[in-house]
């Protein structure tokens, strides 16, 4: 079949610099039209012209050119060798425990996203997979968890909603030196802030509802991958699934990382002041923040305290969610991570004092203020 395809090749604007390529993706205008907004191809299936000449693309499901210009603009962005775009962040991760087999087992962050502690217990561990949750940061704790049925290091770094970091490096090493895979969950710290695949990850998930998008106003999850085989698996699972993400909220996507920079910047200008008032509150017990980034997440002195901080916070909004324009407060212990068995919840920290921030790209007293007025 003659591939006729306009969309063919691109530039990976590798002599580019990162706040560029955000601007200019992967081929950035339409190169047929020269738009310079890239076309939203709001179509199911495509024309082939006569007998064995295709476009490069047949139908949506399997390609189509708005979500694959997201696809390419993440595999630069985050140097991987290709990218995949999922309905979610959790559809995303789906295909990546689908790389697991009868018997294999995972060694995951404990401090981890409540519904990827679900995929693993309530879908995977019925397949006859296994799953060790511990601190990442310990290096020889997790070496000494390998047995021979490991496949792969899960690492969420920084957590999700403690904060603790992990060294991608070390657990690089430590993972190709066993043969196993590791995955990187970079969704608070997006490319901007970290590059896994360049510190020895073989693939990197986001929850692309988050950071990337930027304005809580889509669902969407991004694989990164580093290789053929890799590639092939989640080309596969996007196909059979059918969980790839639609043409318009691909768009949205690409909209909004035009922004990624100079978002990242002011989330992460913001939460440094907001962090610094935070510090000398008489009613904050304990205050994690990775030192990078936009996400916080503190222990107060009482349940009460937050039951007021919750109920009023007029700026700041009581929602589920993270990495968009706004600043979302969380209760991680029934929102987010209430699929996190109550016996780690209570282990990390995660109880009726305990609160989660987005902080947003407001103006940073605005948030400080409102945090005032609503924590007594
Ligand atoms: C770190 C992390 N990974 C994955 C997910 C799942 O992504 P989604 O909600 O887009 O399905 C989330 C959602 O909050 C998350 O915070």
């Amino acid at each position: 079949m003659i591939n006729d395809c306009y969309y063919d090749s691109y530039d990976k604007k590798e002599n580019l610099h990162f706040d560029s390529k955000v601007v200019h993706g992967a081929l950035g205008c339409d190169p047929i039209t020269g738009a310079v907004s890239f076309p939203i191809f709001q179509t199911s299936t495509f024309r082939h012209r006569t007998f064995d000449v295709s476009t490069g693309y047949n139908y949506s499901r399997l390609q189509n050119p708005t979500r694959q210009e997201l696809e390419r603009t993440m595999a630069i962005l985050e140097e991987g060798t290709e990218a995949f775009a999922f309905s979610s962040g959790q559809a995303a991760n789906m295909c990546v425990f689908g790389l697991l087999k009868k018997g294999d087992h995972v060694i995951l962050s404990d401090d981890i996203y409540g519904g990827t502690f679900r995929i693993c217990q309530d879908i995977f561990s019925g397949l006859d997979c296994e799953f060790t949750y511990m601190d990442m940061a310990n290096l020889e704790q997790v070496e000494a968890a390998i047995r021979p049925s490991t496949k792969m290091l899960f690492v969420e770094t920084p957590t999700n909603p403690m904060m603790k970091v992990a060294d991608i490096s070390a657990l690089a090493e430590i993972a190709h030196r066993h043969n196993l895979l590791l995955v990187v969950d970079n969704t608070f710290l997006t490319p901007y802030f970290q590059k896994p695949i360049t510190q020895g990850a073989d693939i990197v998930v986001h929850s692309g509802t988050k950071y990337l998008c930027g304005h809580n106003d889509v669902i969407a999850g991004i694989v990164v991958v580093t290789n053929q085989e890799l590639a092939d698996h989640f080309r596969l699972q996007m196909k059979s699934r059918g969980n790839g993400l639609t043409p318009f909220e691909s768009w949205l996507i690409l909209r909004g990382l035009k922004t990624l920079s100079l978002r990242m910047e002011r989330h992460d200008q913001n939460a440094k002041k907001v962090v610094e008032w935070l510090r000398t509150h008489p009613k904050v017990k304990k205050l994690n923040y990775a030192g990078l980034g936009g996400m916080i997440s503190f222990e107060t002195d009482s349940a009460e305290t937050v039951k007021h901080l919750l109920s009023d916070v007029k700026m700041i909004l009581f929602a589920e969610s993270l990495g968009g324009t706004e600043t979302l407060i969380t209760f991680p212990l029934t929102q987010t991570h209430e699929s996190t068995p109550p016996k780690v919840r209570e282990a990390l920290g995660i109880n009726e004092r305990f609160v989660r921030i987005s902080i947003g790209i407001e103006d940073p007293d605005d948030i400080i203020a409102d945090l005032e007025q609503a924590m007594g």
